[in-house]
């Protein structure tokens, strides 16, 4: 094998095992588990509702952000949410509560539903 050949199969396995780890692979049913765990142990439900719909925090399963993102606003907020440092919530517990609030089942589209009147109906 020539080094050209032997750096891109290393390059091909550091990145396959890269996907296996990132939030996005995480959403085993453990995870969501665990996630859900965390959502109500770690008190986000008290402000975000046990669902993620919101009370006196805003509504967050709904349109969740990306995972950095996410992540970044709980590490750091700049409103009235308390900061959660990692050592209150590890990378992956907030990584599992990102998983248990992408599970969620999402609204119908309000167009879907006959009983909501329609602009100019
Ligand atoms: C004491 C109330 C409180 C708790 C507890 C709390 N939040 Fe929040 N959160 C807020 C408020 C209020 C906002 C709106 C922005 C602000 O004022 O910081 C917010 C905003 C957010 C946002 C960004 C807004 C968005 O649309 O996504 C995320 C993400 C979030 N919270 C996640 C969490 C998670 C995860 C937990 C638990 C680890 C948690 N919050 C616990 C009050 C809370």
């Amino acid at each position: 094998m020539n080094v050209f050949r032997r750096t891109v199969s290393l390059a091909l396995a550091v990145t396959a095992s890269c996907a296996l780890l990132t939030p996005a692979h995480a959403q085993t049913s453990g995870a969501i588990q665990r996630g859900h765990e965390h959502f109500l142990k770690d008190g986000c439900y008290l402000c975000h509702g046990t669902v993620g719909q919101g009370g006196v925090g805003p509504a967050i399963a709904v349109d969740l952000l990306p995972y950095q993102a996410f992540a970044y606003y709980v590490r750091a907020p700049s409103g009235a949410m308390p900061p959660f440092s990692e050592k209150i919530l590890s990378d992956a517990d907030l990584s599992d509560i990102h998983a248990y609030l992408e599970s969620l089942p999402k609204p119908p589209a309000a167009d879907s539903i006959k009983l909501l009147p329609r602009a100019g109906e």
